[in-house]
């Protein structure tokens, strides 16, 4: 059989570079989607200030980190700025029944969920071709700083960061490992893996650490933490860039292969936890040694991604070891396509997202 010639190394990853900002850019929100959105969000907080007068209802997750693909759900957070105030069970099944009467929003209230919340969705019409899907939460300051925290490393190095996040969003939806209902890893995840091999793993590193870096005047505790965590960053994204410059120059598909190879073959995943805050550390030093470990047959602690701020929460609670097999399986796959070099690289991320 004939062999295939693999393309040269430098010009296949320069010009999967350009597939890739090629490919990412069409999937990016566009300006009316942004709109409707913004207008859907005014409405509703119309709405809620006739229940609780003081109240602001702010957008969080991709639609205000940087990270949003057409057509993502929108993630809402109600913060209410008065003392006397609703509990959130109340307010959720209060809220659900005035946006049943008021709007054409299909409206499920979950007032007795682990953090009470409305779904709401809208179906497609002409000007909505995929419809709108939105939830909101309430007083989830802390969803708020994370959204902040992940807007800031977007914005370091927006080219290759946001190119790298948005692919492997839209990677892992196609190849079906992006749902923590079963037993993968959502979205908020695989954002914290890619900075996290920005940060760590890359040396020298893509991005900073904000988390790490010294703050331009003494904080206090009262400043610095937000319900007993510390939400502290470096946040001064204009300051940052003068005083900061990655000497870190691979393109931005050279950092994709070298993901996919990180974790799929080196990241220690029975030992190991993903910190963006820390860099790497041991699951024994955070007791999040697995349950299988421990012998009981829950699972939960097979993938370990410490949340920024809640750091004893991990962030891959939900992914079991199946998952776990799936998502490195993909991984491993994914290495695989790109290791052939094929002469078309467009025919690398078909066959990547396929
Ligand atoms: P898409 O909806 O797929 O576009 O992605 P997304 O960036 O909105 O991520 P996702 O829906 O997974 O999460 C939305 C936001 O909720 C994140 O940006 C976080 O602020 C917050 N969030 C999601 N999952 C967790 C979690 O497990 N822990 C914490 N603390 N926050 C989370
Ligand atoms: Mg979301």
């Amino acid at each position: 059989p004939q062999q295939r010639k693999l393309m040269p190394k430098q010009r296949f990853l320069a010009e999967f570079s350009q597939c890739l900002y090629d490919f990412v850019i069409q999937l990016l929100p566009t300006p009316e989607e942004l709109a409707i959105k913004e207008d859907v969000r005014k409405l509703l907080e119309r709405l809620i200030r006739t229940l609780e007068p003081d109240s602001r209802l702010l957008s969080f997750g991709s639609t205000a980190n940087g990270f949003s693909l057409r057509n993502s759900d929108m993630d809402l957070c109600c913060l209410i700025d008065s003392e006397d105030r609703l509990s959130a069970s109340d307010l959720v099944t209060m809220l659900g029944d005035l946006l049943e009467r008021e709007t054409k929003f299909h409206v499920k209230p979950l007032p007795f969920a682990r953090i009470p919340i409305v779904k709401l969705s809208l179906d497609p019409s002409p000007g909505l071709p995929f419809g709108i899907a939105c939830d909101i939460g309430f007083e989830n300051r802390l969803a708020l700083e994370n959204t902040r925290l992940l807007m800031c490393y977007a914005m370091i190095d927006p080219a290759r960061v946001r190119t790298m996040v948005l692919f492997l969003k839209v990677w892992c939806k196609r190849r079906k490992i992006n749902s923590p209902y079963k037993g993968t890893l959502s979205s908020y995840g695989y954002v914290l893996l890619v900075i996290f091999f920005l940060v760590h793993v890359k040396n020298p590193p893509v991005l900073p650490n904000l988390q790490q870096m010294p703050p331009l005047r003494p904080m206090t505790k009262e400043e610095s933490h937000l319900n007993g965590h510390n939400v502290w960053f470096f946040d001064d994204i204009n300051l940052l860039r003068q005083r900061w410059q990655s000497t870190n120059t691979e393109s931005v598909a050279e950092l994709l292969v070298d993901f996919f190879r990180f974790y799929s073959r080196e990241f220690p995943y029975n030992t190991s936890v993903v910190s963006i805050r820390a860099g790497i550390l041991k699951k024994d030093s955070k007791g999040w040694l697995s349950e299988a470990e421990r012998g009981t047959a829950r699972e939960r602690n097979r993938l370990c991604i410490e949340d920024p701020f809640e750091t004893d929460f991990n962030v891959a609670r939900c992914v079991t070891r199946d998952g776990l097999y799936t998502i490195r399986g993909e991984l491993m796959r994914a290495s695989r396509i790109l290791a052939l070099r094929p002469e078309r690289p467009i025919v690398a991320l078909a066959q990547l997202c396929e």
